[in-house]
């Protein structure tokens, strides 16, 4: 059986009200706060303040069990709690960046109301924050670190279907220090979601990758609906027909962090879409950014390579990607050419490329890029790790690639992402 947990909920917009008439109705004991007079009459008089589908129904069955109650004083609110959430708004500054002005604003009058407190209070901020705002914003305005602990628990409703969402929620993400954030989890049990419990900045960070992926998904569809529809081609078909593929459209594949894409399709594809866009005479900002976005992330390795010095660089990977000997486009060719030109010693291991072997365009691409190759390409992993002051993982290692970097002692830089040696 679940723990009663009394909860205030700071700020009744769509997301505290939301979240206050259903904590309550899993069976908390709620206080609601806000500033306006009207959104507490609203809540105790059982009403909705705004137009949210269920929402009035939820607070009326909640308020009349006596579970949920509304104040406008935030002292009695947190007297009354040991778990306080910030649902206040974070509107945008003039200036694009984020108003953390209601935040801050809270959490220093939370800080006046718990001057003398000794009973431990978990502060949750709901409210949408930049990275390092729970750490270098709420905390320090709360001022008791002794006894008020911070953490992060975004929330991912959307309007209109808010209540569902609640109830069935798509992601549950709790940030801070155990035991804390497992207590805050542990609201929702018997919901049918496995809570993500992760670091403070990371749950901050994820609440705005995820905002961020869903404005992409839209921007790409309808880019790439504007571009069907200009050539009479049925853009919802296009979208619906891309849906339908679960291993590589709609799933993980591709959202990991790595290196840069390339490879025989990708760019060449890419580059004629961009360049047909622009036949058409269509604006299509997004699709038009996404090479130069990949030469970005490509920069960024090589900054990072050449901030290592000049030191003795031997490299794991040539070809575009893993089991393949396909040379075309790949990043790592790119990335070495910078290098050598910027005078790094390098020396390159692939476990599938054999130079004798590779012919026709894959052979050109290659020449025409690093024509000395022959004399970069070691065919011993073990002798070019020994002569290698640092190694770069171009590729993922396999099992066995991977132990033997591993014992080779050599520290190394991660293109790949993830822990390839494992
Ligand atoms: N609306 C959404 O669909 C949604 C979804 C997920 C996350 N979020 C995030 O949640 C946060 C809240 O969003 P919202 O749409 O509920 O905002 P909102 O503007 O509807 O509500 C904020 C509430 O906070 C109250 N408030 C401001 N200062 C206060 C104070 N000092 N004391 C008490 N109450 C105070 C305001 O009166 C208002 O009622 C934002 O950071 C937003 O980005 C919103």
């Amino acid at each position: 059986m679940k723990t009663s947990e009394k909860i205030a909920i700071v700020g009744l917009g769509y997301v505290g009200c939301v979240s206050a008439a259903c904590l309550a109705k899993i069976g908390h004991e709620v206080i609601g706060c806000d500033v306006s007079d009207y959104k507490v009459a609203c809540v105790n008089n059982k009403e909705a303040p705004f137009f949210e589908p269920g929402l009035g129904e939820a607070l009326d069955e909640v308020v009349s069990s006596g579970r949920l109650r509304a104040t406008a004083d935030l002292a009695e609110a947190v007297a009354a709690s040991d778990i306080v959430m910030l649902c206040v708004g974070t509107p945008s500054a003039k200036n694009g960046n984020q108003s953390i002005e209601q935040i801050e604003r809270v959490a220093r009058e939370i800080g006046a109301a718990i001057a003398d407190r000794e009973r431990p209070l978990l502060v949750v901020t709901r409210s949408t924050v930049f990275p390092g705002t729970c750490e270098e914003v709420v905390a320090p305005a709360l001022g008791r670190p002794d006894v008020a602990v911070v953490l992060s628990h975004p929330e991912f409703l959307r309007e209109g279907t808010a209540i569902e969402d609640f109830m069935e929620p798509s992601l549950l993400v709790v940030g801070g220090a155990e035991p804390h954030r497992s207590r805050i989890a542990a609201l929702y049990e018997g919901l049918p979601v496995r809570p993500q419990i992760v670091e403070l900045r990371t749950a901050e960070m994820i609440k705005y990758a995820c905002n961020a992926f869903h404005a992409l998904k839209i921007a790409f569809a309808n880019e790439i609906g504007a571009m069907s529809e200009r050539q009479s081609i049925p853009a919802a078909e296009v979208m619906a027909t891309l849906c339908e593929d679960e291993a590589l459209n709609i799933s993980k594949a591709y959202l990991k962090p790595g290196f840069a894409f390339g490879g025989s399709c990708l760019p060449k594809d890419l580059r004629a879409l961009v360049y047909r866009g622009s036949r058409l005479d269509m604006d299509l900002p997004l699709l038009n950014s996404v090479l130069p976005s990949n030469e970005s992330h490509l920069q960024r390795a090589v900054d990072k390579i050449l901030d290592l010095g000049p030191v003795k660089l031997g490299f794991f990977g040539l070809t575009f990607k893993e089991n393949t000997d396909d040379l075309r486009e790949s990043p790592t060719i790119a990335l070495l050419e910078q290098l050598i030109g910027k005078g790094r010693e390098v020396r390159v291991f692939d476990p599938n490329l054999a130079l004798e072997k590779i012919y026709g365009a894959n052979q050109r691409f290659l020449m025409e890029r690093i024509p000395h190759i022959g004399r970069l390409m070691q065919t011993d992993l073990a002798q070019m790790t020994e002569w290698a002051d640092h190694l770069v993982l171009a590729q993922k290692p396999g099992k066995a690639y991977a132990e033997a970097l591993k014992a080779g002692g050599k520290p190394s830089t991660n293109l790949v992402g993830g822990n390839p040696l494992g």
